[in-house]
């Protein structure tokens, strides 16, 4: 692998054990996986942020980084932790799982990472520009960066990522080259998708493409919630990085259709099986979550005024992060759906979140990746279906 004097000298400690330390991890990285070289990068999105997932062993790896003085050196952001950092008290998430993440949380903010607490970072102002390089470790925003907006990163896990936040530098292999960037699934959609429909199709598509790279060919437009959806459904069934939709996303021309072999039709049945699939019970669900990925300003609004006026039976979660929550006290959704009985989970989601020591067994979810998720992480049963399936009026 290439290293430029510069990065020699980082990688032999004369810019301190931090830097040489993150070097040894990017380095390895490059090795294992043939990079050419490092290359500079904009912004870092890191995970491994919830107690839940790192423990103990993860809080100490980060006060390591601490007492050796380590600090982001480019914009980086902070994936989901496992509580509402303001509000878990009232929420009723547990004490010392609280106590614990707030530590995690605390040890990212003295190494410079902003605490976003989002794993939609491109909604809160890390929105890197087409052809950037960058190194993000959700793999939901990495769908979302790689296809909707052009950006270039490899699904990196959280040490790499932290890693690449220190040296602002990543290896330079996979996704960040162009000849991985062309699709070599053809997907043919064959019905129009609705709402949940969009999750359903990427759990459908993960499954069989693996880390490959599909190109849709839709039979409706969709939105940018919608392609969130997809790509985070895509990520969790398979390991899809970036996928490209026909006509909507930014690359699909790269492709050309007439050499690619893998062919896969999509009807309507299919995307109904794959939806009664995705639940483990027909239970009514005791909470509803939805939010995953975290939630736009326009999806709460639009559940702001689909239950405007009425009263929630289940208990109901919408998860986002503080930034857009703000803008939804700003707008009047939060007291909307406050009054019908609901609550804006700041920072945290179903997922990530010690959601099976507070009393829930039923948790219902519209996301595919949640629905993917919650059976294994939670140990819960789910149900997976529409805001308007799965939210019952009193
Ligand atoms: Fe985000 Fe949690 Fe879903 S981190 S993508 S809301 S599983």
């Amino acid at each position: 692998m290439y290293l430029s004097k510069e990065e020699e000298k980082m990688s032999e400690g004369e810019y301190g054990e931090t830097i040489r330390k993150s070097m040894d991890i990017l380095l390895a990285l490059g090795e294992i996986y043939n990079a050419s070289k490092l290359v500079d990068i904009t912004s870092a999105q890191v995970s491994g942020v919830s107690y839940k997932t790192i423990g103990d062993a993860g809080l100490e790896y980060l006060e390591d980084l601490i007492r050796d003085n380590a600090k982001a050196t480019i914009n980086s952001t902070l994936n989901p932790p496992g509580i509402d950092l303001n509000n878990w008290k009232e929420l009723g998430f547990p004490e010392d799982f609280s106590i614990k993440q707030n530590k995690i949380v605390e040890a990212y903010e003295k190494l410079g990472i902003s605490k976003t607490c989002t794993c939609t970072p491109y909604l809160v102002g890390n929105v890197p520009r087409f052809n950037e390089h960058i190194s993000w470790s959700e793999s939901s925003a990495v769908a979302y960066v790689n296809s909707v907006i052009g950006a270039r990163s490899n699904r990196e896990g959280g040490p790499g990522a932290l890693a690449a936040a220190i040296v602002g530098k990543t290896p330079f292999y996979g996704f960040h080259l162009d000849d991985v960037r062309t699709a070599n699934w053809i997907v043919n959609v064959e019905t129009p998708l609705v709402g949940a429909d969009f999750g359903a199709l990427g759990y459908i598509i993960g499954q069989k493409v693996g880390g490959d790279v599909p190109y849709f060919i839709l039979n409706n437009t969709p939105d940018n919630n919608d392609l969130k959806v997809l790509g985070a459904a895509l990520a969790s069934s398979g390991s899809v990085a970036l996928y490209h939709v026909e006509n909507i996303t930014p690359e699909f021309k790269l492709t050309n259709k007439n050499e690619i072999e893998n062919n896969l039709n999509i009807s309507h049945k299919d995307i109904l099986d794959t939806r009664e699939q995705l639940s483990t019970t027909d239970k009514e669900p005791d909470l509803v979550c939805l939010g995953c990925p975290h939630a736009s300003l326009e999806e709460i609004k639009r559940l702001a005024n689909y239950i405007y006026r009425k009263t929630i039976k289940n208990k109901l979660w919408i998860c986002t992060s503080i930034a857009v929550k703000a803008l939804a006290d700003r707008m009047g959704y939060t007291d909307i759906i406050e009054k019908a009985g609901g609550n804006i989970i700041c920072d945290t989601c179903m997922v990530v979140s010690p959601i099976e020591d507070m009393g829930f067994e039923v948790i219902g979810v519209n996301s595919a990746k949640a629905a993917n998720y919650i059976p294994s992480m939670c140990n819960l049963e789910v149900v997976f279906g529409d805001i308007e399936d799965l939210i019952q009026f009193k």
